[in-house]
């Protein structure tokens, strides 16, 4: 085999974690799944998720790939636990999954930039929503933006990745926090923060019975699957992303550090896109959890038509939303596209071409009908990333064990206490609550029927 490529500096391997990582989920996933699912109850389930499940998992991640340089399903075989390659290819599995639809809100970002532009969007937000996210024009937008995503990954880590992440969290957080400070100014906002931000504290409940098996029930059964695998997507984590872009890294780096930035930046993020939506969700008379996948589409695309200067704002504004998606997007494609790479030493472009063609496919219904895409939506929330996480940790908390701990402790200057409660939270605490997550989603999956395909 060739010579690995490495990130160039460590500033660029954080940066195309955060890449990563902020992304649709943050911008586009995460206003409107805590407009749906509570609100401030949502927010405190989410952020405990990604402070106490999410940084741990990330950790064991980080810590697979560093330590076996290797793609995400390699990676188990060269730690040398071949039966564990399962991990792997269920986190492959779930970020193609993941991808095929996310093309399709990625697409629809592309089309809102054009929108705002001619201000096409300016008579109608709603109803321009409605045209322009199913049928042809959103196929024809999720191939035009599976193509870029293609084309980014054929040039290779340091060329493409890393150079088109570096401008964009700045970019993110400086529009976002002035359309928040814009937000703050409109009359009918209050109502929104305190819905996004005071907790009710009785929503904070869940309660058990065992007859025969643990059955739940309470405020909290429907928003933990959500909100915990919100913590997931939006870290990026459970689809093999933060394996193989650890893969990269050199042994002098801190792991420990970096996961950290990660995950406040893109809480951060997150926070901030909730900030702007949420209250103008309110300003503008819609319900929560009435605004559904269109929610920032709608309710932003009605915020520029009023700016002076909308259209300017509103395409720059998608713009970086487009930044966000695309280095989102790459990093899924780039799992799989290095998967085969490594095994096959197949050539990289040709790799990233067939597989984006495939994804193409798979997302085809979610960009013909929008009912396809909240299927396939809820069926990655609620299974694939909480069992893809759950394998993860089963494997560094039982199978690797004391290994990871040295590895995690490689180039950082902690001592071995905080790596040893590290391993001793991922093999307990961590993992129950993943099963707890697990043992929801799959409940209320079957109980509401979404399971069922929408043909
Ligand atoms: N975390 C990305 C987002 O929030 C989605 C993503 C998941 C990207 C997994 C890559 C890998 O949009």
């Amino acid at each position: 085999m060739s010579q690995r490529e490495t990130w160039a500096t460590r500033a660029g391997f954080i940066l195309a974690a955060v890449g990563s990582a902020v992304g649709l989920g943050n911008i586009w996933q995460f206003p409107f799944k805590t407009s749906a699912y509570g609100g401030a109850t949502f927010l405190v389930v989410y952020l405990a998720a990604a402070l106490g499940i999410g940084l741990p998992a990330m950790l064991a991640e980080f810590v697979i790939g560093r330590q076996s340089n290797l793609n995400a399903i390699g990676a188990f075989e060269r730690l040398g636990h071949r039966n564990w390659k399962w991990v792997g290819v269920l986190g492959v599995g779930t970020g193609f999954w993941i991808l095929s639809y996310y093309s399709v809100v990625g697409g629809w970002v592309l089309r809102y930039i054009g929108g705002s532009l001619t201000g096409a969007y300016f008579a109608g937000p709603a109803s321009y929503f409605g045209s322009v996210s199913a049928g042809l024009d959103a196929l024809v937008l999720h191939a035009v933006f599976m193509l870029l995503v293609v084309a980014i990954v054929a040039g290779g880590v340091e060329d493409g990745i890393e150079r088109a992440t570096k401008l964009m969290v700045p970019s993110i957080v400086v529009i976002l926090g002035a359309l928040a400070v814009w937000v703050f100014t409109l009359s009918g906002a209050s109502p929104g923060y305190v819905y996004f931000l005071s907790p009710d504290l009785s929503q904070l409940s869940l309660s058990v019975s065992f007859d025969p098996f643990p059955s739940f029930s309470g405020p909290l059964t429907n928003v933990i699957p959500f909100a915990v695998s919100q913590a997931f997507f939006s870290l990026s984590l459970g689809m093999g992303a933060m394996i193989t872009y650890a893969s990269y890294v050199g042994e002098d780096q801190s792991l420990f550090g970096d996961s950290i930035t990660v995950v406040v930046l893109n809480s951060a993020v997150g926070v901030l896109a909730g900030l702007v939506v949420i209250p103008l969700l309110f300003v503008q008379g819609v319900e929560p959890g009435s605004g559904g996948a269109g929610a920032l589409f709608i309710s932003l695309a009605t915020a520029f038509a009023e700016l002076p200067a909308g259209r300017l704002v509103g395409a720059v504004f998608f713009a970086v939303v487009l930044i966000a998606a695309l280095s989102s997007a790459i990093s899924l494609l780039e799992v799989v596209t290095s998967y085969v790479v490594d095994t096959y030493g197949a050539r990289r472009p040709r790799v990233a071409a067939v597989l984006g063609g495939l994804i193409f496919l798979l997302g085809t219904p979610s960009a013909w009908d929008t009912a396809w895409l909240t299927w396939f939506d809820t069926l990655a929330y609620q299974l694939l990333l909480p069992l893809s996480v759950l394998g993860v940790l089963l494997f560094v908390g039982w199978v690797y064990g004391r290994p990871a701990v040295e590895e995690l402790l490689s180039g950082s200057s902690l001592g071995q206490g905080v790596g040893a409660t590290w391993l001793w939270l991922a093999r307990t605490v961590v993992i129950l609550a993943v099963l707890l997550t697990l043992w929801l989603g799959v409940q209320t999956l079957f109980l509401d029927g979404a399971v069922v395909p929408p043909v």
